[in-house]
């Protein structure tokens, strides 16, 4: 096996509404800290000239907080790494620039990480750890993806989304429902309260891809028509629409989950991204684990959404791999696994 170069990293996320700075010594996390954006929430999504505005206020008091509760001088870091992609332009580009100044500054190297690996790599962070190779379920609010893992820097998307992710569907589907972005948490706290007892159809996708934009106006549809005859039913009926939109997106994740696993013969399951915090998902991959034989993992729900963390276990990665970028790196808002 090759020496383990011991390392201290400052990691930073900026890709989407959160602000966060991690710091991470040979693997060990000694402190996560997020600033999150309240602002979007009256927009039902987030505004990008909104989203970097915030970042530029938030990033140099995160990143503070982050080394102080870490205890760890910025003398002592060995590399900065921030997320390179995929992303919002304005949003990586803070993270981006603040990291080339630290590296610059202090005169150690940089790491541009891809904050679809970084959530799949969250599952490195705390033990249990899958054994390899595993597949992940990565489902955040601009990706639907499922991925075989053969290292940690060794990966293969199988399959992804036609059209809207996952949490975007929950994102879309809130707002015709009129709660506040993002609906995701609200849905699923709601969904507790109701049964799934309007059956709305899945999309005929062949293989491990998605689609969910058929769902979304599907759900569209039902509610005007049924506005139409009542115009109290989504009040009265909130409950159980939403856990009619829930069950079926978690069917249609699952069944491509099964897919997969049948197709690669991975039984080594795990689930990433802010959708991965969903109740509903988290319980009923326990159950479908359970009758198939699999072990599922699942990391901590902070390091689900987005942040830091999982951006400094991935650099810790591409730091014994020896993977740097030098000062002219650009942020890739469409970066690719
Ligand atoms: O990974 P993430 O924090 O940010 C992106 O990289 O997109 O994911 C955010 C997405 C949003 O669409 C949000 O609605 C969804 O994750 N989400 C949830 C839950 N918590 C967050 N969706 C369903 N149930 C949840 N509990
Ligand atoms: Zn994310």
């Amino acid at each position: 096996m090759a020496d383990i170069k011991s390392s201290t990293i400052l990691a930073i996320e900026s890709s989407c509404d959160d602000t966060s700075a991690a710091v991470i010594r040979d693997g060990m996390i000694l402190s996560n800290v997020t600033a999150h954006q309240d602002v979007h929430m009256q927009y039902g999504g987030v505004i990008p000239e909104l989203a970097s505005r915030q970042h530029d206020q938030h990033i140099i008091p995160v990143v503070d907080a982050a080394l102080r509760q870490s205890g760890v001088s910025r003398e002592e870091l060995n590399a900065i790494a921030f997320t390179q992609g995929p992303g919002l332009m304005g949003s990586l580009l803070i993270g981006c620039s603040t990291a080339k100044a630290m590296a610059m500054a202090l005169d150690i190297p940089l790491i541009g990480v891809n904050h679809m690996e970084a959530h799949i790599l969250a599952h490195f962070i705390d033990e249990p750890r899958p054994e390899l190779p595993f597949l992940c379920l990565t489902v955040s609010g601009g990706h639907t993806q499922i991925v075989h893992v053969r290292s940690a820097r060794d990966m293969e998307v199988l399959g992804t989304t036609r059209d809207d992710a996952a949490g975007e569907a929950f994102d879309k589907i809130g707002k015709y429902l009129g709660l506040p972005y993002p609906a995701g948490p609200e849905i699923d706290k709601l969904a507790k309260l109701g049964e799934p007892k309007y059956p709305f159809g899945k999309s005929k996708l062949k293989g491990i891809e998605f689609s969910f934009s058929g769902l979304k106006t599907a759900v569209l549809y039902f509610l005007k028509k049924e506005m139409k005859q009542d115009d109290k039913f989504i009040k009265r009926e909130m409950n159980n629409i939403c856990a009619s939109v829930q069950k079926t997106i978690i069917d249609i994740l699952i069944e491509k989950l099964i897919l997969a696993s049948k197709e690669t013969d991975i039984t080594q399951i795990g689930i990433g991204g802010g959708v991965s915090a969903n109740a509903g998902l988290r319980s009923r991959l326990e159950a479908v684990g359970q009758e198939r034989g699999w072990s599922t993992y699942i990391p901590r729900l902070e390091y689900c959404t987005d942040n830091a963390a999982m951006i400094a276990i991935t650099a810790h990665y591409m730091y014994q791999a020896g993977e740097f970028v030098d000062l002219s790196a650009k942020p890739d808002p469409r970066m690719k696994i």
